[in-house]
């Protein structure tokens, strides 16, 4: 039984039972509920612990959605199982991964939309079992289904982000090149990269430590023997403009004396299993306890642990294995003794069960294990694990930017990665997609990904940007760095015992292509920039696909070209030893080719909707421009806010008018909010045969310090072409 409540224009809530508050959804639900008794689109099925969800798919309809999922854009022909998991093996068949979003549209001969705000296992059997029936099973009696019907997908995402919250907004240096591996083992390895970096000119913002830097992978701890003075480490790499991003771990090793794990149990801040005792599951550290996220006074403590940092000026982490991944637990340790003598007394192996993967990996992941541990929700009650899994990851979240952040560095922006998410997640912190491979077919992965990641709210994600276990080839990972420069996230990461994948690991050409892709993606960064501010602001999407744009067939079926930001369409190479690509020009618009290779060379052309194979040999990628929009860039710089950028050059195919709101804030705190942010309204307008160029300053007033915000751009530089390629120049001092 349905009741239902109309919670925006045209977004029904069709509850039923008492669902588990998950904070998924921002919006407040008052008790105005009516008895509901038809579901439209659906035919729903009540069975005695479960309801399914039947929709006839028309043949030519499009499913589109499901946030971090593999296989095709379109969703079609598939079984989903959202239940989240650590599977490091990305092939097209996997139906679960890192994180849960139960978000989906129907793009057809209906269009609708709707959100399960569930966080147990939901199955989403999308034309598998019967080609034209969509059947979505969500094994509980307490949930919230929400049903968008709204024909229009920017206007869906608008009410969703209404519903979920606004997407999070990192420090601006974000937008810069981060550097990873599993793992640097020490500070003289990070100051010799770091020192790499700046020796080889290749911009670079953000370096990461992975478990190596912990005492024995001890959560909130530093290995003092391998990283000695750690805050003055951290110090003088931010001087020249690094920024360290620790990875966190939730599991905390049991070892007597060892704060965290005193803290925890003394205060019953971890799971339990049925007898009540802390739940034991072995991750890197060996045996450990979880914290239970699901309850508040957890959440607290853990949050206020991030202090150890911060207080060290490390504002942003990387909160991984938590789905919660688990390598083993004792129980299934046990089963195990039983077939292999041979491991008794070993059950605390941690990291080395990792490495002895064939006997350990069935136990892996296990459901039973998930099975056999519980929380204390906020509300007092005890809540069996399996039925709220898919909340861990997010709750963890909150733990470090609710309890933690919030109050530790309130007015500090962050860059948060977690490997799980739900929905919701996207308001606070982001993901990354997890434990891909040095693949060529993962680059074609990650797009898809990212496309489908941006519908449900994550705006600012990327992926292991090289791949991240097996090895890469050098022309692999240059055509996965120009893919990478076109995701928000640009973070290289690579596994213990693959090929080192920095740019100085290759040949010489090799690191000289990635130095210039680096760099036109930090030229790129005032249109990034600008845009990402401008997506978060009207809640659209930053990164696009073509179907949000364009109708028809075609352009339904495209999952390797897509919109970053309003201007550019990107095209990069994917495939091995390919010198170009067939790219599709959709719509009426005309497109500014622009095979670039450096951030300061031009190869423009202009080129007429349809299909074209474009020539791009390795070092260049294919952007497409669309007419009448522009595009901001400057002069590259080592790290963001090395420099003031005091002149930017705006590109664009101008046949009638194009406009493009260039942004500008302090990029580290969130006085942003507050009107501390400057923007100008560049505008270029043909008329007749001539062109006119105008700039129009709107500066903020911080209403708490009546300040006025000012732009420190003093000079625009206009490179325009009109429709035979030719190029007019001006230049506005402002
Ligand atoms: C997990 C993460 C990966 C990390 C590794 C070691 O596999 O997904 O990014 O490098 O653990 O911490």
């Amino acid at each position: 039984m349905f009741k239902k409540q109309m919670v925006l224009d045209d977004v029904i809530l069709f509850r039923t039972g008492k669902p588990f508050n998950t904070t998924a959804v921002i919006k407040e639900i008052t008790d105005d509920f009516d008895n509901s008794e038809d579901f439209p689109y659906f035919e729903v099925k009540e069975y005695e612990n479960y309801y399914e969800f039947v929709y006839e798919m028309d043949k030519d309809d499009y499913v589109y959605g499901l946030g971090e999922q593999l296989g095709a854009l379109n969703k079609r022909g598939k079984e989903y199982k959202l239940y989240s998991t650590d599977d490091p093996i990305h092939t097209p068949e996997k139906g679960s991964l890192y994180g849960s979003h139960p978000f989906a549209f129907i793009d057809g001969s209906k269009k609708f939309a709707f959100m399960i705000d569930f966080p147990g296992e939901i199955v989403f059997d999308i034309g598998y079992t019967h080609k034209d029936l969509m059947t979505v099973k969500v094994p509980s009696k307490d949930f919230d289904f929400y049903l968008f019907d709204i024909e229009d997908k920017y206007e869906v995402i608008k009410k969703y982000l209404e519903l979920t919250g606004s997407p999070f907004v990192p420090p601006k240096w974000s937008w810069g090149f981060q550097q990873c591996r599993w793992s640097y083992p020490d500070a003289d390895t990070i100051n010799n990269i770091a020192e790499s970096f700046r020796k080889d000119g290749i911009p670079c913002d953000a370096i990461y430590m992975d478990i190596d830097y912990m005492k024995d992978y001890k959560v909130f701890t530093v290995d003092e023997e391998k990283f000695p003075n750690f805050e003055d480490f951290a110090k003088n790499l931010k001087k020249d403009g690094f920024k360290l991003v620790p990875i966190i771990d939730p599991g905390v090793k049991i070892e007597d004396n060892y704060s965290v794990y005193e803290e925890g149990k003394e205060n019953n801040y971890f799971c339990k299993d049925k007898d009540g005792e802390d739940f034991v599951a072995a991750v890197w550290p060996g045996l450990t306890h979880f914290p239970d996220f699901l309850n508040k006074e957890a959440r607290k403590w853990w949050g206020e642990k991030y202090k150890f940092f911060t207080d060290k000026g490390i504002y942003s982490f990387w909160n991984d294995m938590n789905e919660p991944s688990i390598f083993y637990s004792l129980k299934g340790f046990n089963k195990l003794v039983e077939i292999g003598e041979n491991l008794r007394g070993n059950e605390d192996m941690g990291i080395k069960s990792f490495l002895a993967k064939e006997q350990m990996f069935d136990m892996a992941n296990n459901r039973e294990d998930y099975k056999s541990f519980y929380h204390r929700a906020d509300d007092g009650s005890t809540v069996n694990h399996d039925l709220v899994h898919n909340l861990y990851g997010y709750f963890m979240a909150k733990a470090t930017v609710e309890e933690g952040f919030d109050n530790i560095i309130p007015n500090q922006r962050y860059l948060l990665l977690s490997r799980s998410s739900y929905l919701g997640h996207h308001r606070i912190a982001t993901i990354w997609m997890g434990d891909n491979m040095s693949w060529w077919d993962h680059m074609l992965v990650q797009m898809r990904m990212l496309q489908s990641l941006n519908m449900a709210g994550f705006f600012y994600t990327g992926a292991d940007v090289g791949g991240f276990g097996s090895n890469a080839s050098p022309e692999l990972v240059i055509r996965w760095m120009q893919l990478g420069a076109f995701t928000p996230l640009y973070r290289n990461h690579s596994a213990l015992g693959t090929r080192e994948q920095e740019p100085f690991a290759f040949d010489e050409e090799t690191k000289d292509i990635m130095r210039d892709i680096i760099r036109l993606r930090y030229s790129l960064i005032p249109y990034s920039y600008s845009e990402y501010m401008k997506s978060v602001s009207e809640l659209r999407p930053f990164i696009k696909p073509l179907h949000m744009d364009y109708e028809g067939k075609r352009v339904k079926e495209i999952e390797d070209q897509y919109m970053y930001g309003d201007s550019i369409m990107v095209a990069p190479v994917h495939t091995q030893n390919a010198k170009g690509r067939f790219v599709h020009l959709p719509g009426d618009d005309k497109w500014l080719c622009w095979v670039a290779s450096k951030y300061d060379e031009r190869k423009m052309s202009i080129y007429f909707p349809g299909d074209f194979y474009v020539d791009a040999d390795l070092n260049e990628i294919p952007l497409f421009i669309k007419e009448n929009k522009l595009i901001t860039i400057s002069e590259p710089m080592n790290y963001v806010g090395e420099k003031e950028i005091e002149e930017i050059t705006v590109i664009g195919l101008v046949t009638d008018k194009a406009e493009f709101t260039y942004y500008e804030d302090d990029g580290e705190t969130k006085d942003y909010q507050k009107g501390k942010f400057a923007e100008a309204l560049i505008t270029v307008e043909k008329e007749g045969n001539e062109y006119k160029f105008s700039v129009e300053k709107d500066e903020h007033e911080n209403p708490e310090t009546g300040e006025t915000y000012e732009l420190a751009i003093k000079r625009i530089k206009f490179e325009i072409y009109d429709e035979h390629g030719n190029i007019i120049e001006n230049t506005i001092e402002i």
